[in-house]
């Protein structure tokens, strides 16, 4: 009788597990469809190495669960070396245009072309590559100073720290190291022992020296 009533018992637990798990395994199947649908088509084009002029045709745009598009029909071109200024009110739009343009976003319908090439078509890494971002909300790793400008392309070679050197000139980061207690080996995060915070102005110092260091083709 017992060992009856145990095995009653595994049962009904067993169908209790089985009974929780299927939940989990919607949000498996839906986390499947969702890849499928935003994943990228293998690449067929092949960028510039300098690009010399991208060109937006009619893009649209709209984030995911939202009712209106964050940008809607818009075509532009931004020429090599021209400085562009976006103008408009907050939540028009501007950042999403910005991360349209560098490829971090694809268009839901028209298209964004460097030098005539869709950068839908073209493999991502090449893409990235060829592209520093530097956002109005820093990025504030919680690494040392050196390593969180460093990271804008971790691979690059320096030796004598030339280049880092002359990132943190170009954009002011050299005066804010100059005041930490460890100079670049300070840890830039106040939850590890001896590390210091930074202000907003300087964190964004900080961002602008990775997007200098990261060097990317202008
Ligand atoms: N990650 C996101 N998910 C959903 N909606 C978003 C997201 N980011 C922005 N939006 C929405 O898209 C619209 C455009 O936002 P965007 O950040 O491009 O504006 P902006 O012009 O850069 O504004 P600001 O001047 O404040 O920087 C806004 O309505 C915003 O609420
Ligand atoms: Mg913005």
């Amino acid at each position: 009788m017992r060992t009856a009533g145990q095995s009653v018992a595994n049962t009904i637990y067993q169908v209790n597990r089985l009974y929780e798990a299927s939940f989990y395994l919607d949000l498996y199947r839906s986390c499947v469809d969702d890849t499928a649908r935003r994943s990228r088509p293998a690449a067929t084009g092949r960028l510039h190495d300098d690009p010399g002029e991208i060109t937006l045709t009619d893009v649209t745009f709209r984030y995911p669960g939202q009712d209106t598009p964050a940008v809607d029909g818009v075509s532009c071109t931004f020429r090599r070396g021209e400085v562009i200024a976006l103008v408009g009110e907050n939540g028009s739009g501007k950042s999403t245009l910005a991360k349209l343009v560098t490829g971090l976003y694809l268009p839901d319908s028209g298209t964004v072309a460097w030098d005539g090439v869709d950068i839908a078509s073209v493999d991502q890494r090449e893409l990235h590559d060829r592209v520093a971002v530097v956002f109005q909300g820093p990025l504030r790793w919680p690494m040392h100073a050196e390593n969180n400008v460093r990271i804008g392309r971790i691979e690059r070679p320096d030796p004598g720290g030339a280049r880092l050197a002359e990132a943190a000139a170009r954009s002011g980061t050299d005066g804010v190291v100059a005041e930490l207690p460890d100079g670049w080996a300070t840890v830039l995060s106040r939850e590890f022992q001896g590390g210091r915070d930074l202000s907003g102005g300087q964190w964004q110092r900080i961002s602008v020296a990775r997007g200098l260091y990261r060097d990317a083709p202008s």
